[in-house]
């Protein structure tokens, strides 16, 4: 037996009971005739001690040589310690050793396991193994758990059946580039790993499984974020027999009941919004509605004066910052930088300062009278104290570039608090995107999502302006999940085929299986699936996915610990009939 307790359960009630216990040597302290040691393992910390006088001789001396993360067994009584430490749960207690055994020895870990670690980034992940060890990390995987036990218990209740998909497949088209791997036994031919199992779970409800979801990989080859890694977990879900809003319902429940579990917080109905009012009150399809600033359009009021940067812009728009008139000219100058940077890239920003006199200052008095500018504070919802910040020129552009403003003062003004939970359903995407660089259309979501009831004949007049039965679920500022209801119809999928582009025969090629499913009796269905990196991060009050993710990849999708990707050797190469032409 290795150990009769964890090293975090021991207490006052145990004193006088002789315990076994394992664990790693978070530290040692040496006093010549007497040594303490803190013994680690994922339940605590329980310190040991080991006193000249009363531990057997070998193993006072064995104590001594004891380095950081040495794993080791000790067998001992509890005794009530001298000096108790509040803090811990098993700070009133400590080991009186008796027996000791070094079960293996540690080199020095190149950081320390603290809280508060000296390692980098970089070192952390590439010793990922001892960084897990750190309470930060390994409290995170925990909560991973918590979450996607609570996401299991939840949907099985509800009569949801977790199947397993393939990830040995066909590209499946959700907007990101394939990761392949070529097969050895079809020469020249390619697997594609799946972006998401969109295609199967809709065989799934052809299959008549009705309730369907997988917690699941998905690999996609695109760049890098905060929030994004080449492969990450769905919780994949799909439904038949079900409209629009049967979807919101469950998985607004599902949200509401992780939200209960696991953070202790009720909340009732979520707000829901349409897609063309997020962007134009937010700029943006997955608004932050943890606070305000939420945008004035300003075109009415300050078009046609001598301004021409306005009068020559298609969209002029701002918002009002609380309490920034007291924002000093070098401030704002550098606010002006900011939206200026190439990652924002406005050319410029016009400001109004709203006096707590009800008299305003702006950068623009030349060509605004006090009576104008009062009409863009009511526009913006500005009040005395108030900084309005402007900005002009194409809408989708001005749009993006505000709303990243918006967000970065909201994260100065600490109005982003990760405690507060705004969940938030964006409704009634367009249906098509135009890609401004080819100048075609393309699913906005995936090619499977289903036009509103009667705009299909929109489709060839306006493209642009037809609507989805789609919807995604944000949680503070962030796209935690998404979905639609499908076509089911084999003609309606062609339709849609031909106006993303596809010819007849490259739609056979690719999803004829889809097709041809939907001759034999597939029933209406619908689905959605959340990002769980990014919903248990959210849930843990971060943003950054990676610390979610025991195993994760740097910025460059790389594995630093297992130096992934790699070479592989000409033999391998050989059997996949695979010949380089890297240019050096
Ligand atoms: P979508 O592409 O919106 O929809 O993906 C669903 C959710 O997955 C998360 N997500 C990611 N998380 C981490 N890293 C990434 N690279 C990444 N990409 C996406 C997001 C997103 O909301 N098949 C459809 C769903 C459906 O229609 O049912 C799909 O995959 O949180």
């Amino acid at each position: 037996m290795y150990r009769s307790h964890s090293c975090g359960e021991l207490t006052s009630s145990h004193i006088t009971q002789e315990v076994t216990l394992s664990g790693w040597v978070q530290k040692s302290r040496d006093k010549g005739f007497m040594i303490w040691v803190d013994l680690r393992d994922r339940y605590g910390i329980t310190q040991l001690i080991f006193d000249e006088e009363r531990t057997p001789k070998t193993v006072f001396e064995t104590a001594k040589t004891l380095g950081r993360e040495f794993v080791i067994q000790v067998t001992g009584e509890v005794i009530e310690r001298v000096s108790k430490n509040p803090n811990m749960p098993t700070g009133d207690i400590e080991i009186l050793v008796k027996e000791l055994k070094v079960l293996n020895a540690s080199l020095l870990p190149p950081f320390t396991i603290e809280n508060e670690t000296d390692g980098g980034e970089d070192i952390r992940m590439k010793y990922r193994y001892l960084d897990i060890r750190r309470n930060p990390v390994k409290d995170s995987l925990i909560f991973r758990h918590k979450v996607t036990m609570e996401v299991r218990k939840y949907l099985s209740e509800q009569e949801f059946i977790e199947v397993e998909t393939p990830y040995l497949i066909k590209s499946t088209p959700e907007g990101a580039r394939d990761f392949v791997v070529p097969s050895r036994m079809n020469e020249g031919q390619f697997y594609a790993l799946p972006q998401s199992p969109q295609t199967f779970k809709q065989l799934l409800m052809v299959g008549g499984m009705d309730k369907y979801f997988q917690i699941v990989k998905c690999f996609r080859d695109e760049d890098l974020r905060a929030d994004r890694q080449p492969e990450f977990t769905q919780i994949d879900c799909e439904m038949a027999f079900v409209e629009q809003e049967d979807i919101l319902n469950v998985f607004e429940g599902l949200t509401r009941h992780l939200l209960k579990e696991i953070k202790g917080i009720d909340i009732e109905k979520f707000p829901r919004m349409t897609f063309d009012h997020a962007m134009k009150t937010y700029g943006n399809d997955k608004p932050d509605i943890r606070f305000g600033m939420e945008f004035g359009e300003l075109n009415e009021v300050a078009q046609h004066k001598e301004f021409k940067v306005f009068n020559s812009a298609e969209l002029v728009v701002g918002i009002a910052v609380p309490g920034g008139a007291s924002y000093t000219r070098k401030e704002i100058d550098k606010l002006i930088d900011w939206v200026k940077r190439p990652q924002v890239g406005a050319l410029g920003m016009v400001y109004v300062k709203c006096n707590e006199d009800g008299s305003f200052k702006s950068s623009v008095d030349k060509f605004y009278n006090q009576e104008d500018l009062a009409k863009w504070a009511a526009a913006t919802g500005a009040k005395a104290g108030d900084l309005i910040c402007v900005l002009s020129g194409n809408t989708n552009k001005v749009r993006a570039q505000l709303s990243a403003l918006r967000m970065e003062l909201a994260e100065r003004l600490n109005l982003r608090n990760p405690e507060e939970f705004a969940p938030l359903w964006v409704m009634d995407f367009p249906l098509l995107e135009l890609d401004e660089e080819t100048g075609h259309y393309h699913a906005m979501h995936h090619p499977f999502t289903s036009p509103k009831p009667g705009q299909l004949e929109l489709l060839d007049t306006n493209p642009g302006d037809v609507k989805a039965n789609a919807y995604d679920l944000v949680l503070n500022g962030n796209e935690i999940g998404g979905g639609s209801i499908r076509i089911h119809d084999k003609e309606m999928q062609a339709i849609m085929f031909k106006h993303l582009g596809f010819t007849e025969e490259e739609a056979k090629a690719q999803f004829g299986f889809l097709m041809d499913a939907f001759q034999y009796g597939a029933p209406p269905h619908g689905g959605l699936a959340f990002g769980l990196d990014r919903l248990v991060a959210i849930l843990g009050g971060q943003e950054t996915i990676r610390d979610f993710i025991a195993f994760p990849k740097n910025n460059s999708g790389r594995d630093v610990m297992i130096d992934a990707p790699a070479p592989i050797d000409d033999e391998q190469l050989k059997e996949l009939s695979i010949k380089l032409d890297i240019q050096a």
